[in-house]
């Protein structure tokens, strides 16, 4: 019908006289367009194939010297009480956090962090992921709390007087309130107030800290916050996700700058989260793209806008991803948490981390392992899970990857987010009622791999 109204005398003479103008751009939108295709199908099918490697006859898998071994937190999953943060109401309200758990006083780790750090010690490990709560450290905005940094001074001199070398996080997910109800990363103006915040902890700390990292998986955060809507602010506008993109971004640049101009021996990096993305058919090109775009999009794209503001790469390494075009096609039927823990098929494989540190070589920059764990609800124990994942961390230093430190993800089990306390990551159990602490039988080979520094390559 519309096309009949337009299609008049005019339009009849205009085609009849452009026909020849006409059929060549069409000819030319259909080159690009099968060139372009053709291009990333040949670069998505190149960049999923595995690299694979051969096994090592030795006995025993030996580490780098001077290797990091440690474990990883975040504060709001653990000290408890961080009462300012966007979290804390976010928490409060109905249906938001698995079987209602609310984070109270959590693993009570700001108050037991001296006993946290002897336990780490009694593991052996050498050093230490956390991260410093900008809620605490600013409650309000403009108001700065000088107490505070004397108590991450004092967790920083804990861990020194044990020979534990810190890594410090300066923003893990939990944002102080009064800076989501500003806008949080929404606008560009806000930007200013994580630089303040910076400056500030820097200021004040950086004489203790080579280690830094200035945002955990902010992709995380943006999925999570403004898409399923599982995390603060519990939004579902995905139109919001390119400007939140350019502002974490502009922020992680500042921070950067921030830390080197008070120290510029530091280390500065970024923690981002990278699953082994495969085609779930080999041979499929649906599936080869969508998971070269996954990976690109959900990892290297914000990596890419950093390289020159980035000292090493921190990466979190979870489970390998199937890419399954069938799956896809149910999407629509399905609700966002169906899917993902449905049709997607996230597996446990030790593999794949060696493959996601070969996708990582051409930054070169040095690398740590700043997350990688398991529940306890998992079919795997623990110790073959960490014992199966060091091996490929040793096979990816064979092939020249500069990886240089490993962070089991978590030291204690904790309040994990909307999952609430229901999946224990930790290497040691606290029992809820008296927050008592204990190491978990799984955990010990961790001790000892530190304090080898190798791992065994015998069969299981
Ligand atoms: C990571 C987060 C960390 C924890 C683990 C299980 O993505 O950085 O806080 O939730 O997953």
């Amino acid at each position: 019908m519309n096309l009949y109204i337009c299609y008049n005398d005019e339009m009849k003479n205009y085609l009849e006289i452009n026909k020849k103008y006409i059929l060549i751009f069409l000819i030319v939108c259909l080159v690009v367009f099968t060139s372009g295709f053709a291009r990333l199908t040949y670069k998505s099918f190149r960049y999923n194939k595995a690299y694979g490697h051969d096994k090592s006859n030795d006995e025993t898998l030996n580490f780098p010297k001077g290797f990091l071994w440690g474990t990883a937190t975040a504060a709001y999953q653990v000290e408890g009480g961080n009462v300012y943060s966007n979290w804390w109401d976010f928490e409060q309200e109905e249906g938001r956090i698995k079987n209602g758990d609310r984070t109270d006083i959590a693993a009570n780790h700001y108050v037991m962090y001296k006993q946290d750090v002897d336990l780490m010690n009694q593991l052996n490990m050498n050093s230490y992921r956390f991260s410093i709560e900008w809620s605490r450290i600013e409650p309000k905005q403009g108001e700065f709390d000088a107490e505070e940094i004397e108590h991450y001074r004092d967790v920083l001199n804990t861990l020194s007087a044990k020979g534990i070398k810190p890594m410090v996080t300066l923003w893990h997910h939990s944002l102080p309130y009064w800076f989501e109800d500003l806008g949080g990363w929404e606008r560009q103006e806000n930007i200013t107030y994580y630089e303040e915040y910076v400056s500030y902890v820097v200021k004040n700390l950086s004489s203790e800290v080579d280690l830094w990292i200035t945002m955990n998986e902010p992709m995380a955060y943006i999925s999570c916050g403004y898409i399923s809507a599982k995390w603060p602010p519990g939004e579902q506008d995905i139109w919001k996700v390119n400007r939140l993109l350019k502002n974490v971004i502009q922020a992680h640049k500042r921070g950067y700058e921030i830390i080197h101009a008070s120290d510029q021996e530091a280390e500065v990096g970024i923690a981002e989260h990278s699953s082994y993305a495969v085609p779930y058919h080999k041979n499929n090109v649906i599936e080869n793209i969508a998971a070269y775009s996954i990976d690109y999009i959900w990892t290297h794209y914000l990596l890419e806008q950093i390289t020159d503001e980035l000292d090493f790469i921190g990466l979190h390494y979870y489970y390998r991803q199937y890419i399954n075009v069938a799956a896809v096609k149910d999407l629509f039927g399905q609700s966002l948490d169906e899917f993902e823990s449905g049709s997607m098929d996230r597996s446990y494989y030790p593999q794949g981390l060696f493959e996601v540190l070969m996708r990582f070589e051409d930054y070169n920059k040095p690398i740590y392992i700043t997350e990688l764990g398991v529940p306890d609800y998992h079919e795997i124990d623990r110790d073959q899970f960490i014992r199966e994942h060091l091996r490929e961390v040793y096979y990816a230093i064979q092939q020249g990857i500069d990886v240089r430190g490993f962070y089991y993800w978590t030291l204690l089990d904790c309040f994990e987010w909307s999952e609430g306390y229901d999946a224990e990551f930790g290497l040691i159990d606290v029992d809820r009622s008296t927050m008592e602490r204990t190491i978990k039988d799984e955990s010990w080979e961790y001790a000892q791999i530190a304090n080898c520094n190798c791992v065994s390559n015998s069969s299981d």
